[in-house]
């Protein structure tokens, strides 16, 4: 056994142990969480003959960030994930450092080349005077992978790049292969870009993009990709060591010059817990989005259950006829369906609750602001029976805003808020899930997601109003565990 062996059997074993020995009050029922221990960015997304592989930084030994691996889960429909084993843990020079200090294998992606899956990830050393380098691990059979004899295939940044110099993203465009690498260029935040022929030997092609002084001087888990007749350019934005909202860019990738030049940028997500999502291509061509629903600076009250870390669920990202981004859940999502209350035409003042209740539930609901006469309306959801603890959702139709507010959801606090086009129509579409609420507004214009951590007896929903408030269709489901 070599020592990547004994590392990873180590960590298996340690899991095997300690999975399931808390009982886990705040567990979700369909968001992906570790088995135990701490997780954080999602790595490695692919669909590979057919089964969608999440790989994601973990750190199996406490609830705490800690010396990375990469723990692995397998998916037939992105909705039901499998554990696997610990498929990469931290064992040669490149990724091993030091007791109490941080390092490990840090995040990256993964491709298929000749019908085979690889891993690219980066190797992190010495946290006092960090040093980052990238690797490749091969695999036979998706579950075992070994590390490259070659590397670091890329082992210093070159000139002018800092040693922040992490999370290969991997594509390949007509026949070449390309690497992204978050990186910081002459202190602006940048995404650095390599070509290869073969994913061993790499030519550094300068920052294919990078922040105009306004984006942060680091740029965490940049994504390149091509996305209908555009390419898209996400990162994960720090400055002065500090984490921001993940971005999109919009724009062209000129393949000769090799530079991404933007159109606009947009926030991912409103809320506060979206950090470090990565995409990926999946066999129906769709382009598929996954993040840490937490944040650096989150609060992560499951500490106590011996875990923290979730996953969103995964949205599809989509340019609709004007070009602008749109963010919606996968459709698999909707097997999760079970018990659905419904109406149509639905008029209320000031209040309506649904017979629903739960926190495993699924709301999609359009309202009609022409005869809305209401100026602020919404709901609650997570609702305790004595009405103090909630998660409000409100829109606000002189400002044209949809908030979520969290000051009475639970071991959180702070108004998330996002503007969305005025229209005749507004579209929430809600997935809660236990200590989650993903908020799509007009059909993934604008999303918000935050963590939120009620009583598990706080299962009600209420709609507000001041006045007349319409409702053309609502649909409540309780879903699957
Ligand atoms: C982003 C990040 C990455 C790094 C990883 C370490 O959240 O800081 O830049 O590779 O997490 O776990």
């Amino acid at each position: 056994m070599n020592n990547h062996e004994r590392q990873i059997e180590k960590a298996n074993t340690f899991i095997k142990e300690n999975s399931n020995q808390k009982e886990r009050d705040y567990q979700p029922t369909y968001h992906f969480t570790a088995p135990v221990g701490w997780l954080n960015d999602p790595n490695g997304l692919i669909q590979h003959k057919g089964i969608y592989h999440l790989f994601y930084q973990f750190h199996p030994y406490s609830a705490d960030w800690g010396p990375m691996h990469w723990g692995h889960a397998t998916s037939s429909d992105l909705v039901h994930w499998e554990h696997q084993p610990v498929a990469l843990a931290p064992s040669e020079d490149y990724d091993l450092g030091n007791p109490g200090e941080g390092y490990g294998c840090f995040s990256g992606s993964a491709v298929v080349k000749d019908g085979d899956l690889f891993l690219l990830y980066t190797g992190h050393i010495d946290s006092k005077n960090p040093k980052e380098v990238q690797c490749l691990a091969t695999t036979q059979d998706g579950i075992h992978f070994e590390k490259h004899p070659n590397n670091p295939i890329i082992d210093k940044p070159p000139h002018s790049l800092s040693n922040d110099f992490r999370d290969p993203k991997v594509w390949s465009y007509e026949d070449t292969w390309y690497m992204v690498v978050g990186t910081s260029h002459n202190g602006d935040g940048a995404a650095a870009l390599f070509q290869s022929d073969d994913l061993i030997n790499w030519e550094y092609c300068g920052p294919v993009a990078k922040s105009d002084g306004t984006l942060g001087d680091m740029w965490e888990c940049p994504d390149l990709f091509p996305i209908q007749n555009k390419h898209a350019l996400i990162f994960s934005p720090m400055k002065d060591e500090g984490h921001g909202k993940a971005l999109i860019q919009i724009g062209d990738m000129d393949y000769d010059t090799k530079r991404f030049t933007k159109d606009y940028d947009v926030e991912i997500d409103q809320g506060f817990d979206l950090y470090a999502p990565q995409t990926f291509l999946d066999e129906k061509g769709r382009r598929i989005l996954i993040a840490w629903m937490d944040h650096w600076a989150s609060k992560f009250p499951t500490k106590e259950e011996g875990w923290a870390g979730a996953m969103t669920i995964p949205r599809e990202i989509k340019l609709n006829n004007e070009g602008n981004v749109r963010f919606q859940p996968v459709e698999e999502l909707k097997m999760l369906r079970a018990k659905e209350e419904q109406y149509h035409e639905l008029n209320f003042t000031k209040s309506f609750s649904p017979e629903t209740k739960g926190q495993s539930i699924e709301i999609k609901s359009s309202f009609d602001l022409s005869t809305t006469n209401s100026e602020t309306f919404g709901l609650k959801v997570l609702k305790s029976d004595d009405g103090e603890e909630f998660t409000e959702i409100k829109y606000d139709a002189k400002t044209s805003k949809v908030t979520v507010d969290l000051n009475k959801a639970g071991h959180v606090s702070g108004i998330a808020s996002a503007e969305v086009e005025p229209s005749e129509e507004l579209l929430l579409h809600i997935y809660i899930d236990r200590c989650s609420v993903e908020l799509f507004i007009n059909n993934g214009e604008k999303v918000i997601t935050n963590r939120v951590y009620p009583k598990n007896t706080s299962n009600q929903i209420e709609f507000f109003g001041e006045e007349n408030v319409a409702v053309k269709e609502l649909n409540v489901w309780e879903l699957k565990k």
